[in-house]
């Protein structure tokens, strides 16, 4: 890889390049991977009418939530990680065995301390390989004294034929927050998740791994996580389409947010330690299904 860190600060975005048409760009404007390409195939939806200002957070990819999740009354809704400009740490480079990687971190400045007045430094480390893509983050609290408590989420937007015909393993038996519903409390009591409405759930102590099915192609994404308790579920449909601006009426069907995070309790880190987490996204193919969906069930819990 010939691009130095000193070239590309000049620019915005940051292409990590694996040959054979496997890429990930990624927008420095809150470290939004904005495009994972494998085999010349993208994997992630972006709005086409996402904005890249350098103002509002980037409409799909996978914007980078810390250190709130949801709306928040110290400043803009799922923080300000997702709309700062991050720095490039180290510039692709190809490792031994052929995969790229590139380190983008993000530390408190003057913007940042208006909203949260906390130092912290995020390490945010990306490696592509030949179907997978891995997320390595380090949050750091170089204070002495001071602690501090965040929420921090991969707000990955998958691109999908079609939203209705996809089904995520991994979630039953959780219990869930259902944000379309007032926030009560749910147990799923599905074996697989299918989307067909409005959906925003935050669903609590999932396992490590997810799969998704009937992704590009029709094939299943594996998302395999470490320290992110949750995992949000989200599509907006149809009324709440037509209310984000930069996002198409027409354009749900083609996407489902399935986003790992520590959001229902945040976490504390305190003075001088470091906290770490991590997620894995891999294309793969199956020759058959992985389970059939069962009839609709879920409990109310209050
Ligand atoms: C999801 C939330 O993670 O993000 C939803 O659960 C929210 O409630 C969605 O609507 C999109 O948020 P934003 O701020 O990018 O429009």
């Amino acid at each position: 890889m010939a691009t130095t860190a000193a070239a590309v600060a000049a620019t915005s975005v940051v292409v990590l390049d694996r040959g054979n048409n496997t890429t990930c760009t990624i927008n420095l404007h809150g470290a939004t991977v904005v495009s994972w390409r494998v085999n010349n195939q993208e994997q992630l939806f972006v709005s086409k009418l996402a904005s890249f200002d350098g103002k509002k957070a980037i409409r799909g990819g996978i914007p980078f939530v810390f250190p709130q999740f949801g709306p928040w009354s110290f400043g803009p809704q799922h923080g300000f990680a997702r709309i700062t400009r991050w720095h490039l740490d180290r510039a692709p480079e190809r490792l031994h065995n052929g995969d790229v990687e590139a380190i983008f971190s993000l530390m408190d400045n003057e913007f940042t301390r208006s909203i949260w007045n906390y130092q912290f430094r995020i390490t945010y480390r990306l490696i592509l390989r030949e179907k997978e893509l891995h997320f390595h983050i380090g949050v750091y609290n170089p204070s002495k004294d001071l602690s501090f408590t965040f929420n921090m989420l991969l707000h990955t937007y998958l691109k999908v034929p079609d939203v209705r015909r996809c089904q995520i393993t991994g979630l039953q038996g959780c219990h869930f927050i259902d944000k379309t519903r007032e926030g009560a409390l749910y147990q799923e009591g599905r074996e697989v998740v299918t989307v067909n409405e409005w959906t925003d759930r935050i669903y609590q102590h999932t396992p490590q791994e997810h799969v998704i099915t009937n992704v590009v192609s029709g094939r299943k994404m594996r998302l395999h996580k470490y320290n992110f308790p949750d995992t949000v579920i989200w599509n907006p449909w149809i009324d709440r389409s037509r209310e984000m601006s930069d996002f198409g009426d027409d354009e749900f069907p083609n996407m489902l947010c399935v986003e790992a995070g520590n959001v229902s309790s945040p976490v504390i880190l305190l003075p001088g330690t470091c906290f770490e987490a991590s997620q894995i996204l891999q294309q793969f193919k199956y020759p058959y299904n992985l389970v059939l969906p069962k009839k609709k069930a879920q409990r109310k819990l209050k």
